[in-house]
């Protein structure tokens, strides 16, 4: 169940005309007449905020927000927002969802929401003594780089540790490194981890000797890595041609085709990251540093890996992923577009640990969806179908004549605007309309 104590099933969902969808949306969570008239307004973000965002912003672009449907997460039902331009991200998270459901759900969890920020520190001498002043002083730095966010360590967060690292050989000689290890508590922390490795970088010039020049966080968030888990069944995997233990041995000879080769695990990889980036939009984060942090971590042991592991347990597959997630619930973004903050709403959580740990239970489910996808009836019938419709729609078909338009570019396997148009020309004469009208 979710926050509001309803399933995140809704049967039918993608049948139902919009109106329906936000009725239903409504009711469940119980949205005010003026959250319902949010999402249907005209444009998701006002000019005028968009104005504010950005420098030389001259209009706002839209990108569907679908609904994850089926999670079960903890025990605890959650419907998931999905920002996405690509068919069939946002079904292919439901179906798979609706299989680990059936399975009993996802488990998933966060570590504390813990940033770094690095200060580079060139023109050492005697690097080693430098780093042990470093590591002396850490009560005093600690302090300075709070001092700038003296309210989140009120709150429990703020600097809590110092680490000094030693780059011995640099293409510029050797360096200091110095970490700044900060608890953000529900943001995604960016502006404060900066603001403290810029106030104290003159005290570590002071305190080594040395010329203080990077002072930026880390998208390697390794200190702050979400898992989620599933254990599916084999028999929830079946399709109607092959049995579960089958798709389940196809499965596994898939993860390890992307376990021993860059060039599958890095597609393998992008397929989770469908599903997290989504719903990192949908709740107003930043998805490039999500995703940097993400393929770093993949490459950790100096090879390029698969973010998720899978296994044979007993008459089950056990899914599993880790992996940094730097994402927040409160901040810059999420109070200015009112989307972002219905997109959390509905989503359900209660701070930046859970957000991640949905996140990682939404990338696990994504690629179990590729993967079954891919070892079965392969990604393009769904994906063309759905692409299909997109290309209909914008060839002009109208509502009356897009399934004939989408049944025959399938069928003439050419899905192209001008293909569609050649299409729905003949359909319209065949029809005894006139074309173009
Ligand atoms: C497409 O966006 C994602 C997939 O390529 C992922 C995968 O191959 O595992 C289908």
């Amino acid at each position: 169940m979710d926050h509001n104590g309803h399933g995140s099933r809704i049967a039918g969902f993608y049948r139902l005309p919009r109106r329906e969808r936000l009725a239903r949306l409504a009711e469940r969570f119980g949205l005010s007449s003026d959250e319902q008239a949010e999402l249907e307004a005209a444009s998701p973000l006002p000019f005028e905020v968009a104005d504010h965002m950005v420098e030389n912003a001259v209009s706002v672009l839209g990108l569907p927000l679908g609904i994850g449907l089926n999670f079960l997460i903890n025990g605890r039902d959650h419907i998931v927002p999905m920002v996405v331009e690509e068919p069939s991200v946002v079904a292919a998270a439901s179906h798979a969802a609706r299989i680990v459901r059936d399975a009993g759900g996802f488990t998933a969890e966060a570590d504390r929401p813990v940033m770094i920020g690095q200060i580079q520190l060139v023109d050492i001498h005697e690097s080693e003594a430098a780093a042990e002043r470093v590591r002396s002083a850490h009560t005093r730095l600690l302090a300075a780089a709070n001092a700038v966010h003296p309210n989140m360590q009120r709150r429990g967060g703020g600097a809590t540790e110092i680490q000094v690292r030693t780059l011995a050989e640099t293409a510029c000689g050797p360096m200091l490194v110095v970490h700044v290890l900060v608890d953000v508590g529900d943001a995604m922390g960016a502006n404060a981890v900066n603001t403290m490795a810029e106030a104290v970088a003159p005290l570590l010039e002071e305190i080594t000797g040395g010329r203080a020049r990077m002072r930026i966080l880390s998208n390697l968030a390794d200190q702050r890595l979400a898992r989620a888990r599933a254990r599916v069944p084999f028999e929830l995997l079946a399709d109607s041609r092959a049995a579960g233990r089958e798709v389940a041995h196809h499965l596994m000879e898939a993860w390890a085709f992307a376990d021993a080769d860059p060039y599958r695990a890095t597609t393998h990889n992008k397929g989770i990251m469908n599903g997290i980036d989504a719903l990192a939009l949908a709740t107003g984060n930043d998805w490039r540093s999500i995703e940097a942090g993400a393929h770093a971590f993949a490459a950790r042991t100096g090879r390029y890996r698969p973010l998720s592991q899978w296994r044979v347990d007993g008459d089950a597959l056990l899914g599993s992923i880790e992996l940094p997630l730097a994402a927040g619930t409160v901040g810059g973004n999420l109070q200015l577009n009112p989307r972002v903050r219905l997109s959390l709403k509905l989503l359900g959580v209660g701070s930046a640990r859970e957000l991640a740990a949905v996140m990682a239970a939404v990338g696990l489910g994504q690629n179990l969806a590729a993967m079954r996808a891919l070892v079965t009836d392969g990604i393009q019938r769904g994906h063309m179908a759905l692409h299909a419709r997109g290309v209909a729609v914008a060839a002009g078909a109208p509502e009356a004549l897009i399934g004939r338009v989408i049944e025959r570019l399938i069928a003439c396997g050419e899905i192209k605007i001008s293909k569609a148009r050649e299409i729905l020309a003949a359909v319209r004469m065949s029809e005894g309309l006139l074309v173009g009208s």
